[in-house]
């Protein structure tokens, strides 16, 4: 008959161990939602924001397959005339060239900028002009090939990661 008791009082107390223990980790449970539901909140980057940790991404190494690809078409077909910065070689410089031209007028040049000055394009024929008549020749690349490169060229920052100099 004791032995029957202390067994039931055995039980018991597990049962009762359980129970604080379920206790104890529904607590931390719910101390884990209000921090997500904390986090969600800061973390509503609006549109245009850049978060904190996209900074770290782009300071550091995410660097897209397309930049690369613009990376090596770049050093194989530009770099001996241009810069991807300021600095002006044969040709100027292609540092911000999306602020002076738009894509539209930089496919077909890179492809035949002689066509466009013939077809008396009055940009390319300034710049021909200035650039003391050098004739940059034509490229067999395709738009996704140039659009590589100015992605590569908007990228780029002097002495950065990508550069070989
Ligand atoms: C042989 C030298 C040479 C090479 C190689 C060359 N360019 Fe040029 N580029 C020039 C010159 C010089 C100019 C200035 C216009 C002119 O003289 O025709 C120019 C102008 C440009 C411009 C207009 C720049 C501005 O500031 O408005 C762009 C864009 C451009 N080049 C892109 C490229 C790209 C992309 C490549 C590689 C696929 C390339 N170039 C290869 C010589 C070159």
């Amino acid at each position: 008959m004791i032995y029957l008791f202390s067994k039931l009082a055995q039980i018991f107390g597990l049962l009762a161990l359980c129970v604080v223990g379920i206790l104890i980790a529904l607590v931390f449970v719910q101390a884990d939602i209000e921090m997500l539901a904390q986090e969600e909140q800061t973390s509503n980057w609006g549109c245009g924001t850049v978060s904190p940790n996209e900074h770290l991404l782009l300071d550091t190494v995410s660097v897209s397959d397309t930049v690369i690809v613009g990376k090596v078409l770049f050093d194989n077909n530009c770099q001996q005339c241009h810069s991807a910065g300021a600095e002006v070689i044969i040709g100027p410089g292609l540092k911000g060239i999306l602020e002076r031209r738009s894509m539209e007028w930089i496919v077909p040049w890179v492809q035949n900028s002689q066509k466009m000055i013939a077809a008396g394009d009055p940009y390319g024929t300034a710049l021909y002009n200035k650039y003391n008549k050098n004739m940059m020749q034509s490229f067999e690349l395709t738009e996704y090939e140039i659009r590589a490169i100015i992605a590569y060229v908007q990228v780029y920052r002097e002495q950065v990661y990508l550069s070989n100099k």
